[in-house]
């Protein structure tokens, strides 16, 4: 690997594939499982990557495209790239400085950082490392007072909008973390929710998290809070519409990185009827295995406005920190430059289905 890089030469690595090997030697293995690791027999997980493996582009040539623009504008922000970071708990297992480095790699390269509920560092600390748009992931718990609490105080340190992740209700059955017996090891936990004991991931939330959860949850949500609402892990068309007639301000559709349940569809199938459901009442974004620049331009052209990244992040941050998170957004952004341009598409705004192969294309 040249990991210095000689003068004028791009340094190693040059894709997210590379940062995860590097990652995975870094890391023990019970943490590199449960980074890694589904629900279930993990078949989700693997449908996240087939999809966009699968998915072909359509070359365009001598478009006089020129050097494509990536920024888009959502929810009354301009990001540079449409692309942010999804929200992972515990940044601080891989990387002692945790969500600190991720805000700062993200304020950088002009692209939002949902902030996991579970996150390592407290929110005031993260919001004060970094000029980086924030967002609070939101787990709505038994106990409403400790989320109302965390969403005022995400609020009051400048957090500008609330992911309510709905699709864990319980936490799917991770068979690595089981075989494992995973525990987070002592001085990682939630930073923002101090006195709960988060060592087993699994156990906490059987505790913890509501169960028993329905639409009114986002009303209540509302109550609490003045900043815009998304819902995160919407698969079909009917829960869109359900969540459009809730209020809601935009839609994440996500089956959790394959981790909830195993056999649900690889969100880049359902991208379409979604967004087609959705009719750009909200924004749309996605995730579940972007690995690639041309993945996010995939999910453009499949209806989203943006895509989010779970795991690469954390493998650029165990790997080199803060400037590991940089570089992986750096590749994803030149990586999505480069498949923009070789498809004449000037803009974000231009992406659409005639991107994608017949095969591909929404019905
Ligand atoms: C997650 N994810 C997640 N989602 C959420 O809403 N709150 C959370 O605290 C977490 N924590 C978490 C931890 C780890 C280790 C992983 C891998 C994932 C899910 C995450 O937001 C996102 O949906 C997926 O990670 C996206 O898939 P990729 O990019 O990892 O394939």
């Amino acid at each position: 690997m040249n990991a210095e890089g000689a003068p004028g030469i791009v340094p190693a690595p040059y894709t997210l594939a590379e940062y995860a090997e590097l990652a995975r030697a870094a890391l023990s293995p019970e943490t590199w499982d449960f980074i890694e690791g589904g629900a279930g027999q993990e078949r989700t997980l693997a449908a996240n990557g087939a999809a966009f493996d699968g998915v072909r582009l359509r070359p365009r040539v001598l478009t006089g495209a020129g050097r494509p623009d990536l920024a888009v504008r959502i929810l009354g922000r301009d990001w540079a790239a449409p692309f942010a970071v999804a929200p992972v708990a515990h940044h601080t297992l891989v990387h002692e400085t945790g969500e600190a480095a991720t805000a700062r790699a993200t304020g950088r390269a002009g692209v939002p950082l949902v902030v996991s509920t579970f996150a390592g560092r407290t929110f005031e600390e993260i919001a004060e490392a970094s000029s980086a748009l924030l967002w609070l992931q939101v787990y709505c718990f038994r106990d409403r007072a400790v989320t109302r609490s965390l969403v005022e105080r995400a609020e009051r340190a400048g957090f500008e909008a609330l992911v309510l992740t709905v699709d864990a209700p319980r936490l799917g059955r991770r068979l690595r973390d089981l075989r494992n017996g995973f525990r987070l090891p002592p001085g990682v936990g939630a930073a923002n929710l101090p006195g709960e004991n988060v060592s087993s991931p699994a156990d906490h939330a059987l505790a913890a998290f509501d169960d028993s959860l329905d639409w009114s949850v986002v009303d209540w949500l509302r109550s609490v809070s003045s900043l815009p609402v998304l819902i995160k892990g919407v698969l079909t068309a009917d829960d869109a519409r359900r969540a459009l007639a809730a209020g809601v301000d935009g839609i994440v559709v996500s089956n959790h990185g394959g981790r909830q349940l195993d056999g649900a569809p690889a969100t880049l199938e359902v991208l379409p009827e979604i967004a087609a459901a959705v009719d750009h009442a909200c924004p749309v974004l996605v995730d579940g295995g972007v690995r690639r620049g041309r993945d996010v331009l995939a999910a453009l052209a499949l209806g989203a406005d943006a895509a989010l990244l779970g795991r690469p992040v954390l493998h650029g941050l165990a790997v080199h920190g803060e400037s590991g998170v940089g570089r992986v957004l750096e590749i994803v952004a030149e990586e999505l430059a480069e498949a923009m341009t070789l498809t004449g598409t000037a803009s974000v705004a231009q992406a659409g289905p005639h991107l994608v192969g017949a095969a591909d294309r929404p019905a």
